[in-house]
């Protein structure tokens, strides 16, 4: 199957990646805008200590982009949480690409996220270490991100669709 999805932490670009392959001519789709779409309020959970509700919500949006066609797919920096889409991510075979940034690189870009809001910098740091195992781990493909443009790290991506896929 020809396609890609990016993982990564919150701001690493996972979303502007999407856009720039759509302006690339790819299908290309982000599962938080379509989080956003059903339910504009979705975030909101986040703050208010409703992860579950949030992850349900989650879940139903990525087996949704799972049964479509897509060329890539920008998946939410929780995705390993949205069971059982996690599962279903895994099972498809989908080749995942890892955006991986330091968390000095990201500060400033995530500060208005909202678990971020919820937790503080402390414990959304421990998130940041526990989830970048998870990443690496999932990942076929790792791409670093600290003090690239969004254009160098975008044609690195197009390099692996082209070594996949062409
Ligand atoms: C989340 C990351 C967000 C979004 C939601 C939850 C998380 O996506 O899905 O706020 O659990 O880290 P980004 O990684 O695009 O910020």
């Amino acid at each position: 199957m020809r396609r890609l999805g990016l993982i990564g932490f919150s701001g690493s670009g996972k979303s502007s990646l999407a856009a720039f392959a759509a302006k690339s001519g790819f299908a290309a789709v982000d599962s938080d805008a379509l989080i956003e779409a059903k339910n504009p309020n979705a975030a909101e959970l986040l703050e208010q200590g409703r992860e579950e509700d949030f992850r349900t919500l989650e879940t139903s949006v990525i087996s949704g982009i799972l049964k479509s066609d897509f060329d890539f797919a920008a998946f939410g920096g929780g995705v390993h949480y949205a069971h059982p889409a996690w599962k279903e991510i895994y099972e498809s075979g989908l080749k995942l690409v890892y955006l991986r940034s330091s968390f000095e690189d990201l500060i400033g870009r995530f500060e208005e996220r909202p678990l971020y809001r919820k937790l503080g910098r402390e414990d959304y740091e421990k998130l940041f270490l526990a989830r970048c195992l998870l990443y690496e781990k999932s990942a076929a493909f790792v791409v670093d991100t600290d003090g690239r443009g969004l254009s160098e790290i975008w044609s690195e991506i197009e390099e692996i669709w082209n070594s996949l896929f062409r």
